[in-house]
């Protein structure tokens, strides 16, 4: 019991930091059908991002695999806090811990209000969870948006 307390002691202790850079190249917003409700239209945010992230720092003996997601935090039109997952990776291996991806939104974005309209900006983050072999899982912030990024006027479907 000892043993395994200095253990998960010792991989909080020694945590590391890492820095990676997050830009959002794009967000467009269309207006598309609901899934399940073919009469109603609901809002989607389709945004291109690259991101660069050195995560090796973050492997030692004890780290059994990190999740990594990418996320919108931002207030909408009647103020209510949201932070929506768009995107995520599992990784297991240090190797493919240096992080250089140039992607899209791999979840559906949306509002649950259907509309991004006057929605102000939002800021995005690439956070990661480190699942340990012993120990209490951690969280961390690898990168940010300097500046929150404007919803652009919906665009309709062609
Ligand atoms: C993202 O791509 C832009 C344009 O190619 C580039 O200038 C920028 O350095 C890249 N940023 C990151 C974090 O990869």
């Amino acid at each position: 019991m000892a043993l395994l307390a200095a253990i998960a002691l010792s991989s909080f202790v020694f945590s590391a930091d890492p820095k990676g850079a997050l830009n959002i190249a794009s967000v467009k917003v269309y207006n598309v059908k609901a899934q399940r409700y073919p009469h109603r239209k609901q809002e989607l945010a389709f945004v291109n991002f690259n991101v660069t992230a050195d995560l090796t720092p973050l492997f030692n003996w004890n780290t059994k695999q990190l999740f990594l997601y990418l996320e919108a935090e931002y207030a909408n039109a009647q103020g209510v806090k949201n932070e929506v997952v768009i995107w995520d990776r599992i990784i297991r291996r240090k190797e493919d811990a240096i992080i250089n991806v140039v992607g899209k939104n791999k979840y559906n974005f949306h509002d649950i209000s259907t509309t991004f309209k006057n929605v102000p900006p939002s800021s995005y983050s690439l956070k990661y969870n480190v699942m340990p072999y012993v120990g209490v899982l951690t969280y961390g912030e690898a990168a940010k948006t300097d500046e929150p990024v404007a919803f652009p006027k919906v665009e309709s479907r062609v």
